[in-house]
C-alpha cells in the first residue's frame, strides 16, 4: 500500500471499509479542472514570492497541462486510496516530476484548496444555469409571440376570474425568470471571493500573496478572514436557494401546462415529440417532461434541505462533515439544468387549441368585475356597484346565461343606473379592451411588456 500525503504520524494504514467511506474521489473528480486551475496561480505566486523557484514552476506547470491533458483523454486513473481530487492530482503530479511537485502544497491546505475549487466551479455552474434561463425566457417569448390577441380565462382559486392574453401569462413566467437569474448573479458577486491562502483555517507565515492569486482566478478580491474562508458554505447554501426558488417556479408551470394538456382543459396541445404513451392503454399521450420537471423539483429542494442539515450545528472552522457538501451542488445544478432546458423545449412544441379556448371564455362570468369598473365609472361606489353585479350574475346563475346576454331592461330592474353603453364592457373581448393601468392585461400594456422582453433578450 502506497504511503498516505499525510502518512507521516502513522503506524498503521486505514481499512478498506473506512478508505471506501471516506472517499470523495468518485465525485469530486469533477472538481479536477478548478483544482488544477488553482494550482497553477499557487505554483505561479509561490514563484512570484521566492517560495519556489522558476524552475520548479515550470515543471509544476508543465506536469500539471500534462494531467490535464490525460483526464481529458481518459487515461488518467483516479485512486480512491488518494482520497480526494486534490490528492489524486498532487500524488499524479509528484509521481510525474518528482521533487518540484512537493512544493505545491506550500501555505495551502486541502481545507482552502477545495473551496477554491468549488467556488470556481459553482462560479461556472451559475454562468450556465443564466444561459438555460434566458433560453428559456426566448423560448416563452416566442410563444407569445405565435399567440397575439389570444384570450383565456384567468384563474384564482382555480375558479373562472377575469380574461386575460395569453401573452400576459406567458410574460408573467418570463418574469419570475428574470428574478431567479437576479438572485443568482446577487449569489455569484457575493461568492466571488477567494479563500486561497486561508490554508488550514489560520493562515500562514509565509509570506505569500493573496491578491495576486485571487486576482489570476478571477476573483473580486481574497476572503478577509481564514477562519471564514474554510467555514463558509453560504455560498453554496444560497445557489442552492436560489435553484430551488427557480425549480419552483418551473414545477407551477408545469402544473399548468399539464392541466391545459387535459381532456377537461383542453387548452393546449404538446406535440409527439414532447410527449409519452402508455405501455398498457393505446390511446395514451402524456407530457411526462412536464410532469417530471415538477417531479424533479422535489430534488433540488432537497438537495438545499441537505445542505441545510449538513451545516446546522457544525463547529468552526473545517469539519469532515463537509465533504459532504459536494453532491448536492452536483444534483441541484445538473437537475435545474435539465428542468429548464426540458422546458424551453416543451415551449417551442406545444400549441394553444384557440378553438376551445374560444368556446369556454363565455363560462364563469369573466367579466363580471368589469361590469363592476363601468358602473364607477357612472359614479356608483365600487362596494355599491359589487352588490349591483353579484346580483346580476345571481339572475344569469338562474336563468342560465351570461351576462351580456341580459337585455337592457333586465339590468335595468336590478339598478337603472345600466344604460345601452354597459354592452361595450360586455363580453371577454371588451373586457379585455377596458384594462389599461400599467401592468395589466389590457392589449397596450401587454404589447409594451412583448416589447421590453424583446429588447431585454435582444431576440427578434
Ligand atoms: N475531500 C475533502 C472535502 O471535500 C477535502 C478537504 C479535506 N480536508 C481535510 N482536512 N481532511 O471536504
Amino acid at each position: 500500500k502506497e504511503v498516505k500525503l499525510w502518512g507521516g504520524r502513522f503506524e498503521e494504514s486505514v481499512t478498506d471499509t473506512v478508505e471506501k467511506f471516506t472517499e470523495s474521489i468518485s465525485f469530486d473528480k469533477a472538481l479536477y479542472k478548478q483544482d488544477i486551475m488553482g494550482s497553477r496561480a499557487h505554483a505561479t505566486m509561490l514563484a512570484s514570492q521566492g517560495l519556489m523557484t522558476d524552475s520548479d514552476r515550470d515543471s509544476i506547470l508543465q506536469g500539471l497541462d500534462d494531467i490535464e491533458r490525460q483526464i481529458e483523454a481518459g487515461e488518467f486513473v483516479w485512486r480512491t486510496d488518494r482520497e480526494d481530487v486534490h490528492m489524486n492530482i498532487e500524488a499524479a503530479l509528484t509521481d510525474l516530476i518528482g521533487e518540484p511537485a512537493k512544493k505545491l502544497h506550500t501555505a495551502r491546505s486541502r481545507n482552502d484548496q477545495v473551496l477554491t475549487d468549488f467556488r470556481l466551479w459553482c462560479r461556472d455552474a451559475i454562468d450556465t444555469i443564466l444561459a438555460c434561463i434566458k433560453h428559456l425566457q426566448i423560448a416563452l417569448v416566442a410563444l407569445a409571440k405565435k399567440n397575439e390577441g389570444l384570450i383565456v380565462p384567468g384563474y384564482t382559486h382555480l375558479q373562472r376570474a377575469q380574461p386575460v392574453l395569453l401573452q400576459h401569462l406567458l410574460l408573467a413566467y418570463v418574469e419570475e425568470l428574470e428574478r431567479d437569474a437576479g438572485r443568482l448573479l446577487d449569489c455569484r458577486a457575493r461568492m466571488n471571493f477567494c479563500p486561497l491562502g486561508a490554508c488550514a483555517l489560520a493562515g500562514t507565515g509565509l509570506p505569500i500573496d493573496r491578491f495576486m492569486t485571487s486576482d489570476a482566478l478571477g476573483f473580486t478580491a481574497p476572503m478577509r478572514n481564514s477562519i471564514d474562508a474554510v467555514s463558509d458554505r453560504d455560498f453554496v447554501l444560497e445557489f442552492l436557494s436560489a435553484n430551488s426558488i427557480t425549480a419552483i417556479h418551473l414545477s407551477r408551470l408545469g402544473e399548468e401546462w399539464v392541466l391545459w394538456a387535459s381532456e377537461e382543459f383542453g387548452f393546449l396541445t404538446p406535440s409527439d415529440s414532447v410527449s409519452t404513451g402508455s405501455s398498457i392503454m393505446p390511446q395514451k399521450k402524456n407530457p411526462d417532461p412536464m410532469e417530471l420537471v415538477r417531479g424533479k423539483s422535489a430534488r433540488v429542494v432537497g438537495d438545499l434541505v441537505s445542505l441545510l442539515v449538513l451545516c446546522k450545528g457544525l463547529p468552526h472552522a473545517y469539519n469532515r462533515d463537509l465533504q459532504e457538501d459536494k453532491e448536492p451542488v452536483f444534483d441541484s445544478v445538473k437537475t435545474i439544468i435539465g428542468m429548464l432546458k426540458v422546458s424551453a423545449e416543451f415551449a417551442q412544441n406545444i400549441t394553444f387549441n384557440r378553438e376551445r379556448i374560444q368556446k369556454a371564455l363565455p363560462a364563469g362570468h369573466l367579466d363580471a368585475t368589469t361590469l363592476a369598473d363601468y358602473l364607477v365609472k357612472k359614479g356608483i361606489p365600487f362596494r355599491t356597484s359589487h352588490d349591483i353585479v353579484g346580483r346580476s350574475v345571481a339572475l344569469c346563475v338562474s336563468r342560465n346565461c351570461q351576462l351580456q346576454d341580459l337585455n337592457l331592461d333586465q339590468l335595468k330592474t336590478i339598478n337603472p343606473v345600466f344604460e345601452e353603453d354597459v354592452y361595450e364592457f360586455l363580453g371577454v373581448e371588451n373586457a379585455i379592451k377596458n384594462f389599461s393601468s400599467y401592468g395589466s392585461t389590457g392589449s397596450k400594456c401587454v404589447a409594451d411588456q412583448l416589447d421590453y422582453w424583446v429588447q431585454k433578450l435582444d431576440t427578434n
